[in-house]
């Protein structure tokens, strides 16, 4: 129950002229793993980014990648995001018509099979399937941007979530957070039972990339 915090810095505020620096310097703030937004203009409005910079970023850093396909059909992409050299694949629940299928093809494909819930989303949406996961991410904002909001209601759902898995003995399933986490609600946020903290704007949009992770590692310890 006790896991150690970890931060995944998004790299979807950091700066693309830059990806490779912007990478090296939250490795070297401490940051836990490298979260990817991938974004297709129809699961959600915006268009990211794709498998060749997954790509890129496996060349410049060890650390997990920890992706998040924020896409309509990822069963069609599950092969070339574990070829990019993706440790974590994220799929959203609502975008499943065969969740139970999608993650067996996941950790067939060599990789740790995440499902993210958007904040309407309820919990007993992926009931069944808990025990073909490796990590449970709570959207706190509705997926699209960063930058947003954090959704004060995400708590009480990490609670019931974080109730649920130690019912259920599946404690090593990794719950993540995404959307909206800073400096002043990550501790409220990893009390209520987040693990793996997701944090794009509050580290990139800042001078010191490299402390901010710092900054948030103290807030947790
Ligand atoms: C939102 C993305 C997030 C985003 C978080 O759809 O999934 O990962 O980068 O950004 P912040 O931390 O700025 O809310
Ligand atoms: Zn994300």
């Amino acid at each position: 129950m006790n896991k150690k915090r970890k931060i995944s810095p998004s790299i979807l505020s950091a700066d693309f002229s830059a990806l490779g620096a912007a990478v090296r310097q939250v490795e070297e703030g401490g940051a836990d793993w490298i979260h990817v937004d991938v974004m297709d203009g129809h699961f959600v409005p915006n268009i990211t980014i794709g498998p060749l910079v997954v790509k890129a970023v496996r060349k410049v850093t060890k650390l997990p990648l920890d992706v998040h396909l924020m896409i309509e059909k990822p069963e069609r992409y599950i092969d070339v995001f574990a070829a990019a050299g993706s440790d974590y694949l994220t799929v959203q629940a609502e975008a499943c018509v065969h969740l139970h299928r999608v993650l067996q093809s996941i950790r067939q494909a060599g990789m740790k099979a995440g499902v993210a819930l958007n904040p309407h989303t309820p919990l007993c949406a992926i009931e069944e399937v808990l025990g073909d996961l490796d990590l449970i991410l709570i959207m706190s904002v509705n997926p699209g941007f960063g930058g947003q909001q954090f959704i004060p209601a995400s708590l009480d759902k990490l609670k019931r979530l974080r109730a649920l898995l130690g019912e259920r003995g599946l404690t090593h399933i990794d719950i993540e957070v995404d959307g909206g986490v800073k400096l002043d609600n990550a501790r409220k946020i990893a009390d209520a039972g987040a693990e793996v903290l997701v944090a794009g704007s509050a580290i990139f949009d800042t001078p010191d990339p490299s402390f901010a992770v710092q900054e948030m590692k103290k807030v947790l310890a």
